[in-house]
């Protein structure tokens, strides 16, 4: 995972194009470093200036302009990128490109790319539905192009209907999972759980912890980026849905262990970042709970141990939240819970841990191998932990 991802965005033009640049800026956001080329028609829309002062990059309006890029800039532009993705595409971009047309920069750079190819139409539904430009479509799906979107809606263009560009997270999601496709994690399906669970003490209240869910989204995250399809079971946080991901929403240990006994029918790999409360309220109220003046005892139960009770052919990894003797605590839950692999902090370090970027962690494996990882942050945690369980399934 050291070589960093890039792609090269095409703009086209639709008026859908000024959405381009948040596209552009949200793919930084992620790590993925992005070069711009636009149509004349696009620069009508949206200025070259957008891109240049949001990525601070040349940006390639013009075929035979070989200031930047070199001579041949529709080869040395796409030279070393990993994909090329097309957003938005009109109508006349998917049709050039479907009959290998190359007059302008962005379908000549994309005839002479043999790369993956990902265009994000966006039009009047009128133009998107027209026999030309759906068999234009037609043409490029066959020849291995990934079609994202339209979607259906109100148009800038005025008229309801599909054409409307897909939204900038459903796009950056396809985006990533095609880079993440010679990664490996490839063909596999992990299950992640992340946050802390709410236990119900009436309807307002609840039995919490003060897990943010940064760690199971960053490993969520993580897996996608290395081709895996990605299932994140996430308990209540403040954090944005990843792009890519298939996300189910729980609330209680209960609903996360069945929706995790559910996920991990269909996958190799559980990890278990989730803060899952032990004990729940034996009977919570159905009606809030009125103050008195005498001081009241809320009996707890034991919730169900989800990992420990998710056996099988399943890769498993555990976290372990410690606040003392951190091996020997890690150790113990490692084999009491027949675990292939536990992940374990010290909750008590003020640099690292629940809420904070970074963490400081040290893995031990079903063999007792121990790593002690420096102070990292999240995502560098995340691939860490990754690269071992890549080793394990090997
Ligand atoms: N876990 C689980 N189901 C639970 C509780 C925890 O699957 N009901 C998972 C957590 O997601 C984590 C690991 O088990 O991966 C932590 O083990 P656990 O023994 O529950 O740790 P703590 O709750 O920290 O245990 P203790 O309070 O005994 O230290």
């Amino acid at each position: 995972m050291s070589k960093k991802r890039s792609i090269l965005l095409g703009v086209t033009g639709s008026i859908a194009a000024y959405k381009a640049a948040e596209l552009a800026r949200e793919f930084s956001r992620q790590g993925v470093e992005v070069r711009v080329m636009m149509t004349p028609a696009a620069t009508r829309f949206v200025s070259p200036l957008t891109f240049e002062a949001l990525l601070t990059i040349p940006v390639i309006t013009d075929i035979f302009n070989n200031s930047t890029v070199g001579p041949i800039p529709h080869v040395s532009l796409s030279a070393d990128v990993d994909a090329i993705l097309i957003a938005p595409a009109s109508a006349d971009a998917i049709a050039r490109i479907a009959h290998g047309l190359a007059d302008d920069i962005v379908s000549c750079t994309t005839l002479a790319f043999d790369g993956p190819v990902l265009i994000a139409p966006a039009m009047h539904h009128k133009m998107y539905l027209n026999v030309a430009t759906q068999a234009n479509i037609a043409i490029l799906r066959e020849r291995g192009v990934t079609v994202i979107g339209p979607e259906s809606g109100e148009l800038a263009s005025g008229g309801h209907g599909a054409g409307r560009l897909s939204p900038v997270e459903t796009i950056i999601g396809c985006t990533l999972k095609t880079l993440g496709k010679s990664g490996d994690l490839a063909c596999r399906t992990v299950v992640v759980t992340a946050g802390g669970t709410q236990e119900p003490i009436d309807p307002v209240r609840c039995i919490t912890n003060r897990s943010s869910g940064k760690m199971g989204y960053a490993i969520a995250e993580a897996c996608r980026d290395r081709g895996a399809s990605v299932v994140l079971i996430s308990a209540p946080t403040a954090l944005p849905p990843p792009p890519g991901i298939q996300i189910h929403g729980v609330r209680t240990a209960q609903e996360m262990f069945e929706a995790t006994q559910a996920a991990v029918q269909h996958a190799e790999v559980l990890i278990m970042a989730a803060a899952v409360a032990d004990y729940r309220p034996a009977t919570p109220a159905h009606q809030k709970i009125k103050k008195g003046d005498e001081s009241l005892t809320i009996e707890l139960e034991r919730t169900v141990d989800i990992l420990g009770s998710l056996q099988g052919e399943l890769l498993r990894v555990g976290f372990a939240a410690e606040s003392s003797d951190l091996e020997r605590n890690a150790r113990a839950k490692l084999s009491a819970k027949g675990l292939d692999l536990i992940v374990a902090n010290d909750i008590t370090a003020t640099d690292a841990g629940f809420n904070s970027e970074s963490n400081r962690v040290t893995i031990i494996d079903r063999d007792g191998a121990v790593e002690r990882l420096p102070l990292l942050p999240k995502r560098e945690v995340a691939d860490r932990v990754l690269d071992r369980v890549v080793q394990l399934l090997s």
